[in-house]
């Protein structure tokens, strides 16, 4: 057997759930390329529209819904539309989250509307995108893949306002542990990848500022801080069945910068 092919995706069906984001779209081309039919559920039509070009321009089939995922019924309709088009879901990604930039505040200060908006962004998109999805995958009975981003504020404090955000992912790497656990049964495996900053737009006014990022990649042993294309050997890895006996787990993705704490 050629290692390789355990790779590809081909007759699988991928939901990336945020696929009109930054991550989401480069996880979605690299799904597409690797031989998936594409869902891209986002927010705003516009960004679903782009990103679904780009997944189309790199020679794979997509589906673009514009949809809010924290919604029951909205991400019910996401995967019934995956079903009508594709006639089966396999893997769904978890995109949807970030905004802790947006809302930095002192721990002992951290407001209640922000921090449930942060909750609601990162935390219940996650929960109701897999629900849907893993309820399709239980009648199917073909098993599947859950992939959830986390990040490395899921294990490290940042003196910057995170408190909501570190909350966040914490839970989305506990819940990735325990959906693990209770969906293996039905051969559904659950890991997460958990990056350190990645150069998109919903991290810039950070990275943006010199002191900031001197900081940061002074703490990386690598150097740099991560790109959209450093997450994708991951995905592909755990979205495949080169991880079949892979599940529970959490891989950083952050240059060496959890190796030193
Ligand atoms: N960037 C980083 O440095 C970094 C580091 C570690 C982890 N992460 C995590 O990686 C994930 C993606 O981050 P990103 O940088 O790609 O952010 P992003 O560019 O803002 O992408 C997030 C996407 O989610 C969509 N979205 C937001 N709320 C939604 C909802 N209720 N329903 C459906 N779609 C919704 C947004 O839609 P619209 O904008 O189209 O409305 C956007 O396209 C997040 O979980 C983030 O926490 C990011």
């Amino acid at each position: 057997m050629d290692p390789l092919s355990t790779f590809r995706l081909d007759g699988r069906t991928a939901l990336v759930s945020g696929g009109g984001g930054a991550i989401g779209s480069a996880i979605a081309v690299a799904l597409g390329g690797a031989g998936a039919g594409i869902v891209l559920a986002s927010r705003t039509p516009d960004h679903a529209r782009a990103a679904a070009e780009r997944v189309t321009a790199a020679g794979a089939e997509c589906l673009a819904i514009a949809a809010d995922v924290t919604a029951e019924a909205e991400a019910e309709r996401v995967v019934s539309a995956a079903i009508e088009r594709f006639g089966r879901l396999d893997i769904v990604v978890n995109a949807v989250g970030g905004g802790a930039g947006k809302v930095l505040f002192a721990a002992q200060e951290y407001p209640r509307d922000a921090w449930d908006w942060i909750m609601e962004l990162n935390l219940r998109s996650t929960l109701v995108a897999t629900q849907a999805a893993v309820r399709e995958m239980i009648r199917a009975g073909h098993g599947g893949r859950v992939l959830n981003i986390s990040s490395v504020r899921a294990q490290l404090g940042i003196a910057a306002g995170y408190s909501a955000y570190v909350a966040a992912k914490g839970a989305v790497s506990s819940l990735t542990r325990q959906w693990a656990t209770e969906w293996a049964p039905h051969g559904i495996t659950v890991n997460a990848i958990a990056p350190t900053f990645v150069d998109t737009p919903q991290v810039a006014m950070l990275l943006d500022d010199p002191a900031f990022r001197a900081g940061l990649v002074g703490r990386i042993p690598l150097g740099r801080v991560g790109e959209t294309d450093d997450l994708v050997g991951a995905v592909l890895f755990f979205t495949s069945a080169a991880s079949s006996f892979v599940t529970g787990q959490i891989l950083t993705i952050d240059g060496g910068l959890t190796a030193t704490q």
